[in-house]
């Protein structure tokens, strides 16, 4: 709708939405999720009016696991979370792949400091304190997942991006 927002609640990839129909796409730490990311990034392209905007977060691999601990760590990870494997990426490989798309000036931030630690700061806070309100056996297990997290932050296997990219105007 031209001048004004559209709610869609649909598959990223069956959106259906015509050529150039939006000036902003905004993506909230989504692309982890998607099957095959050479197209999340051709469809924003193509969804986007010359001149359009690509916001997106995203938590990028920084390497792979090595050791037990660590693989225990990323695959506890997959499963809970629902990510898929081929979504695993750098940002040298997001920034590619949305240069790929036909994107310009593309510019990224790497602020795992100012998100994923204190997020994980939060979560045991507020476990902490609800200790004993909630079922000890839903306490063990929200522990241990954090747990898991704490590794895969601690050990530098992830951090958390933020990525500005544009489509050009001409
Ligand atoms: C971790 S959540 C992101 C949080 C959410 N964006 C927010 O701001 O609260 C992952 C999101 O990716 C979305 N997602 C995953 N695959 C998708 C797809 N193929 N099409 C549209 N959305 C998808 C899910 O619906 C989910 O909301």
């Amino acid at each position: 709708m031209p001048g004004g927002t559209t709610f869609l609640l649909r598959d990223w990839y069956e959106n259906q939405l015509p050529d150039g129909h939006v000036d902003v796409v905004q993506s909230v730490e989504s692309l982890e999720h998607m099957p095959d990311l050479p197209r999340f990034f051709s469809e924003a392209f193509r969804l986007l009016r010359p001149g359009g905007v690509l916001t997106m977060s995203d938590i990028p691999t920084r390497r792979l696991p090595r050791g037990p601990r660590e693989i225990v760590a990323a695959l506890t990870q997959l499963r809970v979370w629902g990510l898929g494997v081929n979504a695993a990426a750098t940002e040298g490989e997001i920034i590619a792949l949305a240069l790929d798309a036909g994107f310009v000036d593309v510019r990224t931030e790497l602020v795992g400091r100012r998100t994923i630690a204190p997020a994980l700061r939060f979560a045991r806070d507020r476990l902490d304190r609800t200790r004993g309100e909630v079922p000890r056996t839903y306490d063990l297990a929200v522990r241990f997942l954090l747990a898991q997290v704490d590794v895969i932050w601690q050990h530098g296997m992830i951090d958390y991006l933020l990525l500005r990219a544009t489509k050009p105007a001409g």
